[in-house]
């Protein structure tokens, strides 16, 4: 199932390198090129003649020459790969990536490309756990890394806990869902996002303070997952994810008209800030500055495009998820919503300014279901995203 993928596997210098060597061994039974590279480090745990020996091709170790031409060719190389899969993934190792830092091969190669990362984290459960290792850990995933493990056990340190590497098998599964063989595949998904423009005139709007920071994270991971994403998105400040559908739009109508040429869809993710009111008669041309004259605007109701899906009589996605923006009741308030518009879940915020989730990059939120409410931890917008679109993959795969 991996047949014609190429692998560039980073070795760094942790124990679990040995479980690396069995992670070749299984990527190539699948049909996958693995092209290695050795750190320094790396092959101080195993040697890089083993390491060629699996995966039949030479082995590039630190001590090559990046000013060569063959290892200039090599960060070609690493561009034309599907996947880069740091195993193990070291403390220093994600250290350097988080810092951008290119002061060996390996680190040159991460830098040099955008070619997806996967990272299977080994190390001490200490090191893990130290905050500096945490706040790489967030910024990793920021940028748009994805990570296997580490699992929780016994160490070869001696000590238990988070930081064992994942088993090459739960590697290859993850490289499986890196490069959309994911539990979502066959999937169809919309997600909506950003905020809404609704026009006065031609030139100014009413607007709203949503970055379309969540969304966009949301869209990366169903993607990931393998999902077939329709991401219809207004006028973010955040760029929409890679490798998906994009439908640009400015007013909730447009959005709304988007969204059902979208349709029909597996599961629909309602993470836009869609403005409630319009003005009710847009002005064609500017509205001019009348001596001590203030303009009056009459508003209208914008249509409520989670309630009209959720409420679909025919053809209703599966799955549909909603998100409320609260700042004060967030719990009651948000349940009363889910009731209201008849989604299945939704995913309830505090956006009150001192919260800083309006724009920033962590989220504080609790998913509301027919179950009951799930607070979870407040975590980057990016690991809500991978949450969220796991317990969306296990409900349509299930
Ligand atoms: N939503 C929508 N269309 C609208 C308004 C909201 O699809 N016209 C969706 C949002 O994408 C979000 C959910 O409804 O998933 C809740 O949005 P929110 O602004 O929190 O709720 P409102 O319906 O606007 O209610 P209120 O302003 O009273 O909190």
């Amino acid at each position: 199932m991996l047949s014609s993928k190429h692998i560039l596997l980073i070795i760094g210098g942790g124990i679990a390198a040995y479980k690396s060597l069995e992670l070749i061994r299984r990527l190539r039974e699948r049909g996958a090129t693995v092209t290695p590279v050795l750190t320094r480090a790396g092959s101080e745990f195993v040697t890089p003649l083993s390491v060629s020996a699996l995966a039949g091709v030479e082995v590039h170790s630190d001590l090559f020459d990046l000013t060569k031409e063959a290892e200039m060719g090599h960060i070609q190389l690493s561009r034309s790969a599907d996947l880069l899969v740091v195993a193990p993934g070291t403390a220093d190792l994600m250290a350097k990536m988080a810092q951008g830092r290119a002061d060996d091969l390996a680190s040159t190669l991460l830098l040099a490309t955008d070619t997806p990362v996967l990272i299977a984290p080994s190390m001490n459960v200490r090191m893990w756990d130290h905050p500096a290792t945490q706040r790489n850990v967030a910024a990793l995933k920021g940028d748009g890394a994805s990570f296997v493990g580490p699992n929780e056990g016994d160490m070869a340190c001696g000590e238990y806990g988070p930081g064992r590497m994942a088993e090459p098998m739960e590697i290859v599964a993850a490289i499986d869902a890196a490069l959309g063989n994911g539990p979502l595949k066959g999937k169809r998904i919309l997600v909506t996002s950003g905020p809404t423009h609704e026009p006065i005139d031609p030139v100014r709007y009413i607007a709203n303070r949503s970055s379309g920071a969540q969304g966009t994270a949301i869209g990366a991971a169903l993607a990931r997952l393998g999902a077939e994403v329709v991401f219809v998105t207004g006028p973010a400040d955040v760029a929409p994810p890679e490798g998906v559908e994009v439908v640009k739009v400015q007013s909730a109508a447009q959005m709304l008209d988007a969204v059902t040429a979208a349709l029909p869809v597996d599961a629909g993710v309602f993470a836009a800030a869609v403005a409630d009111w319009r003005v009710a008669s847009e002005s064609n041309s500017k509205i001019k500055k009348k001596n001590g004259q203030l303009p009056v605007l009459e508003f209208a109701e914008n249509p409520d495009i989670l309630a009209q899906v959720s409420q679909m009589k025919e053809g209703r996605p599966g799955l549909v998820v909603g998100f409320a923006a609260e700042t004060d009741d967030v719990i009651a308030n948000a349940t009363a919503k889910r009731a209201r518009k008849g989604c299945d879940w939704i995913v309830a915020n505090d956006v009150s300014p001192e919260t800083g989730i309006m724009g920033g990059t962590e989220n504080d939120v609790m998913l509301i279901s027919q179950g009951g409410a799930e607070d979870w931890p407040r975590m980057s917008k990016a690991a809500v995203a991978e949450r969220l679109a796991q317990k969306i993959a296990d409900v349509l795969a299930g």
